[in-house]
């Protein structure tokens, strides 16, 4: 990469200037006009050398110039000692011709060759609505999937679907009191049923307090295995999983397993002995807890006064399981909600005590609430979103293109508009603002793809000829030149930082890029001798732009 190219020649001049080297750092200027690249060095190591950090980088910058590699054209000291560096022209018709080599391939890299990563996203919770916050976790889970395979490394996606807890005892209490389970099966929407029921039984609950330890005694029932709990709970995951299904199939979205909560209940009983061979937990009021040195965290519930096993245990069972399956050394994302950011920190703290992790391999990458201007919602009161109704609806407002093109469009309108920010951050969604066909949104991303399609199919009718890479005499590189060649860097920190945002604002950046060289000038044109290189550009646009799309997950169709 051009990186590694600038870093030698600034390691070079520092050790002619006989000065020990730093970090050296390497950014874009905020304005393209002041370089490709820009280094503080000389701000850093000014003061080791005793001397003014500007006086230190006009040194090092004559010492750069004495020995030019042929990509940088220009190196300039600015600001208070910042070393700019200007790439060549040659350097980026190198680059465009690589891209359309490459094609589908650019961006890709062997970062992770020969590393293991677990990436859990979605997991949503059965008998209960595939809420927003779900949506967040797909979406951004999954294209950090994507990035990291294209980065090289083995990526498993799990769907950690939550298919047990006490809060099936609920439902088998209310299924049985006010509906039953035939009845639901026979539905047309079961799983609105079963949510209905969910909340009835919380509205009753508050009324009778007798119906929370039928519910109790039902879910011992099922974790002991009882014929009818065990029926009613196989058909709610069947029912759940099916409309779950259809969702995935809408998004895109495709797991290697989907274990689910309930498979790691036999695996408890062995995360419970390690926790008694190291003498971690202690019993309080009844239940049995974690506690952490220093009180770090408060303590951390692993079996309930009644002895029924929680949430956290499955949790650390579910990792003592991946470890055994994947080998110590393989890395676990878990892509869930910011709610949850204490639930893992004690999470991982415990693996860490239990010997599970080492600290480095389990990272909780979480995401911020979605708020409709109505005010967050909770599936327990029943005021709930359900995504499916968000997701018709963004496709209704696509309803101007044909009937596959609306539902690209309306998909990848929601899916860019929550992979457009840092993740931790919340949303306050805006119609508006997600289909905006101007701002930055999916469906912009997507017009600008069609419309270097439709360029690239008048070229062919109109045989412009294909570009001679030999003869091509560039002055001054376009913007849009200066943009695209930075795809593999943007891919490589995305990957790093588990943060698809980056590619999202790339994507926008380069996109105002292509409008802005279409809007100076025809690019098809047969008069012209540099109509060639303008079309092959435009390709170029076309393939980097696709290949950002697929790593979000967004469809990019042809035609608009
Ligand atoms: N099903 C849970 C929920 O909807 C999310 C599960 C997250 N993953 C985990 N390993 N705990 O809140």
């Amino acid at each position: 990469m051009i990186r590694n190219i600038l870093e030698k020649s600034i390691k070079q001049a520092l050790s002619t200037l006989d000065i020990k080297e730093g970090k050296i750092i390497l950014e874009h200027p905020e304005e393209i006009t002041n370089g490709d690249y820009s280094c503080n060095i000389a701000m850093i190591l000014a003061k080791q050398v005793a001397k003014n950090p500007r006086e230190l980088a006009e040194k090092i910058v004559a010492e750069i110039n004495k020995n030019l590699p042929k990509e940088i054209s220009k190196v300039e000291v600015a600001g208070p000692g910042f070393i700019n560096f200007y790439l060549s022209p040659e350097f980026f018709v190198d680059e465009n011709r690589k891209i359309l080599k490459e094609e589908k391939e650019f961006g890709r890299s062997k970062i992770g060759k020969g590393k293991k990563v677990i990436v859990e996203y979605s997991s949503p919770n059965i008998a209960k609505p595939f809420t927003i916050g779900h949506l967040r976790s797909t979406v951004i889970g999954d294209a950090i999937a994507n990035i990291l395979d294209f980065s090289g490394y083995e990526v498993i996606r799990d769907n950690h679907l939550g298919d047990w807890g006490t809060q099936f005892g609920k439902l088998i209490v209310a299924i049985k009191n006010w509906s039953s389970i035939e009845k639901i099966q026979k539905s047309a929407e079961p799983i609105k049923d079963l949510v209905a029921l969910y909340v009835k039984f919380h509205d009753e609950a508050e009324k009778d307090l007798a119906l929370d330890n039928e519910a109790r005694d039902w879910f011992t029932k099922l974790e002991n295995g009882d014929k009818e709990a065990k029926n009613i709970w196989n058909i709610c995951v069947k029912l759940s999983l099916k409309e779950f299904e259809k969702i995935y199939e809408r998004l895109g979205v495709k797991f290697d397993t989907a274990y689910g909560e309930s498979f790691f209940e036999k695996k408890m009983q062995e995360v419970l002995k390690d926790i008694n061979k190291l003498k971690l937990a202690k019993e309080s009021e009844g239940a049995y807890l974690i506690f952490f040195k220093d009180d770090k965290y408060p303590p951390m519930m692993v079996l309930k006064k009644d002895g029924s096993t929680i949430y956290a245990l499955r949790d650390l069972a579910t990792d003592k399981f991946r470890k055994e399956k994947y080998g110590k050394d393989v890395v676990i994302i878990n892509e869930v909600g910011m709610e949850q950011s204490l639930h893992f920190q004690q999470v991982i703290e415990a693996e860490k005590l239990l010997g599970y992790s080492n600290g480095h391999d389990r990272i909780h990458v979480k995401h911020g609430f979605y708020r409709f201007p109505e005010g967050k919602m909770s599936t327990r009161k029943g005021n709930g979103i359900w995504l499916e109704e968000v997701l018709d609806e963004a496709v209704e407002k696509a309803k101007v293109f044909d009937k596959d093109t609306a539902e690209a469009v309306g998909i990848g309108a929601i899916k860019f508009n929550d992979l457009k920010r840092e993740s931790s951050k919340d949303i306050i969604f805006s119609w508006d603002e997600a289909l905006n066909l101007k701002g930055d949104s999916g469906p912009y991303l997507q017009y600008s793809y069609a419309r270097a399609k439709s360029i690239l199919r008048k070229a062919k009718e109109e045989k412009i000829k294909k570009v001679d890479w030999k003869k091509i005499q560039e002055n001054e590189a376009t913007n849009l030149e200066k943009i695209l060649y930075r795809f593999p860097e943007v891919v490589e920190r995305a990957g790093a930082e588990y943060s698809p945002h980056y590619i999202a604002t790339y994507l926008i950046e380069l996109a105002s890029a292509f409008n802005n060289f279409y809007g100076q000038g025809k690019i098809v044109d047969k008069t012209d001798s540099n109509s060639p290189y303008k079309v092959a550009l435009t390709e170029a646009f076309s393939i980097v732009l696709k290949n950002g799309l697929n790593l979000l997950g967004i469809q990019a169709p042809e035609k608009m």
